[in-house]
């Protein structure tokens, strides 16, 4: 295992840890079929260690119909067979452990597909069927039970409720292919234990839980309506009827029984879009032990912002116990280069119906941004997960309509964004049918302009975000630190802090530049000038 410079015991690998995001069908193609592979992601093990990264983390790679990119799970206890097989899988971790990484992979607890055999067998039992009662199954309203069960919309739609041939309904919060699980039964709650043995007893470190607020719902009469699931309109107090019900701790504290039975501990990190006063208790060691802090995903290039999340962040982790995540890109969201690229307050959605041209983004403030943010970040107490592809600098791609695969894109007729543009496969070189993905056309076409950005032109180049990526990992890797931060004074618009051997990482939000601190400068995302800095660059220094 990787030599740890952070002042840890060896069970607390996690708190630190850098973890890359591996988006399994995006990433690497070995066999020509146009999907990315578990060979693939083999191939690239080498590239992952160079990088140097602690971990990665898998999306879904269960067999799926792919209604939702994988997270519509058949089967939690298998491979898609497109991907590979439990063979394979099994070689990936020797080769990720045999390089000092570790492995997170996704479970996704709160609904199924409705191609689970659970499902197939409540389909077919019938109402009032034992089989049923895994899931939620409603009557419907009006003479004839026609009329919806209650009036609530699905995350990707008009409806969480779709009518079976028998005439009942089923809730499902995102697609209608995924049918929520009845987490009030025993079997449910019995058999996300074995998988987590499952995979544990082969040797995966770490689990990324989807979704982890909503498995706990009131689902007494009269059922839950409503016509948004902005965080703004949930309860804050655990009493909301959907989602981050205090009930729902009471599974995870289950889980961590599972998880500590294992040396080192399994870990695990929550997905959970809850108000932050709430994010303690999923991060709570006797729960999942870490969840994500998604606060600068939707936080504005604003210094002043970035330090009320960075302090409001900090604080919390210390008192859950836990440490905090750091995160700027993942497979939900348009990619960091781009967002930063676009004038604040733009409406997402709106952009994408633009075609991505209106207004325009401004790739190199973009780009210039996004490393000076990850500088930031990867200098900050915590762990940080990077998603696929950010090393290389990459913008948004726009899919075109007649490519799209997102549900929220097709279940919202196109008035939702599509998150398809940073789930486009990676360019690892310029040329070829698919810029080295695979030797086959890829199953999300890339733009003619991916070729600038390909890991082999980058690795080349010592300017490149790929070698920024390196040098600053490298750099991290040998620090020695604790906790702590602490702000230094620094202007208007200007960020600095320090570490407690020394590290300084000063960020220039503003439009001047800025006269460093005394120190040596030991990674720069922009061009030192006379000891100063321009716009949207970070510095980190060693001082004394
Ligand atoms: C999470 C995933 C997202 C998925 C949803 C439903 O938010 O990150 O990609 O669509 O859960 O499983
Ligand atoms: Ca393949």
């Amino acid at each position: 295992m990787s030599e740890h410079t952070f002042l840890r015991g060896p069970a607390d690998w996690w708190r630190d840890a850098v973890v890359y995001q591996v988006y399994p069908r995006s990433f690497a193609d070995a066999n020509g079929d146009g999907i990315g592979d578990l060979r693939g992601i083999i191939s690239k093990v080498p590239y992952l260690s160079e990088l140097g990264v602690d971990a990665i983390w898998i999306s879904p790679f269960y067999p799926s119909a792919l209604a939702d990119g994988g997270y519509d799970v058949d089967d939690y206890r298998d491979i898609d067979p497109r991907i590979g097989t439990l063979a394979e899988f099994d070689e990936l971790v020797d080769a990720l452990h045999s390089r000092g990484m570790r492995i997170f992979i996704d479970v996704v607890p709160n609904h199924s597909s409705d191609r689970h055999v659970w499902f197939q067998e409540a389909l077919a039992a019938g109402r009032g069927s034992a089989a049923r009662e895994r899931y939620i199954f409603r009557e419907g309203r009006g003479d004839n039970g026609e009329i919806r069960p209650s009036e609530l919309i699905s995350h990707f739609g008009p409806t969480a409720w779709t009518r079976v041939e028998d005439g009942q309904w089923y809730l499902h919060l995102f697609t209608k292919e995924q049918p929520d699980f009845n987490w009030d039964h025993p079997e449910v709650r019995e058999d996300f234990l074995k998988t987590f043995r499952f995979w544990s007893d082969r040797g995966v470190d770490g689990y990324r839980i989807d979704v982890a607020h909503a498995l706990v719902k009131d689902m007494s009469e009269p059922l839950p309506s409503r016509d948004s699931y902005d965080v703004k309109v949930m309860k804050d107090d655990g009493t909301d009827r959907l989602f981050d019900r205090d009930e729902v701790h009471n599974i995870y504290a289950t889980w961590r029984e599972v998880f500590n039975q294992y040396d080192p501990p399994r870990v695990a990190v929550a997905e959970a879009w809850v108000p932050a006063n709430r994010r303690p208790a999923y991060a709570s060691t006797k729960g999942l032990g870490q969840a994500f802090n998604f606060d600068l995903l939707i936080a504005p290039w604003d210094a002043t912002e970035f330090q009320s999340i960075i302090d409001y962040n900090l604080t919390e982790a210390a008192a859950s116990g836990s440490s905090t995540t750091w995160v700027v890109s993942n497979h939900d969201v348009i990619r960091h280069v781009t967002r930063y690229a676009l004038p604040d307050g733009v409406d997402e959605h709106e952009w994408h119906r633009s075609g991505g041209v209106n207004p325009m983004p401004d790739l190199a403030v973009g780009a210039a941004r996004a490393r000076a943010a990850t500088a930031l970040i990867l200098a900050l107490p915590g762990s940080t997960y990077l998603y696929q592809g950010e090393e290389l600098g990459l913008p948004e791609p726009i899919v075109p309509d007649e490519h799209i695969q997102d549900p929220q894109w097709i279940r919202s007729s196109g008035e939702m964004k599509s998150r398809d543009g940073c789930r486009v496969p990676l360019p690892w070189e310029p040329t070829g049918v698919s810029f080295g993905f695979g030797p086959a056309a890829p199953h999300l076409p890339q733009p003619d302009w991916f070729a600038n950005y390909a890991a082999s032109v980058q690795d080349a180049d010592p300017d490149s975000s790929l070698n920024f990526y390196r040098r600053a990992l490298r750099i991290r890797k040998s620090m020695t630190v604790t906790d702590a931060i602490e702000w230094l004074d620094a202007p208007a618009g200007v960020m600095a802090f320090r570490r407690s051997n020394g590290w300084t990482s000063v960020t220039n939000f503003t439009a001047a530049s800025y006269s460093l601190p005394v120190g040596e400068v030991v990674l720069a995302t922009g061009a030192v000038t006379d000891g100063a800095i321009g716009p949207n660059t970070t510095v980190w220094l060693q001082t004394a």
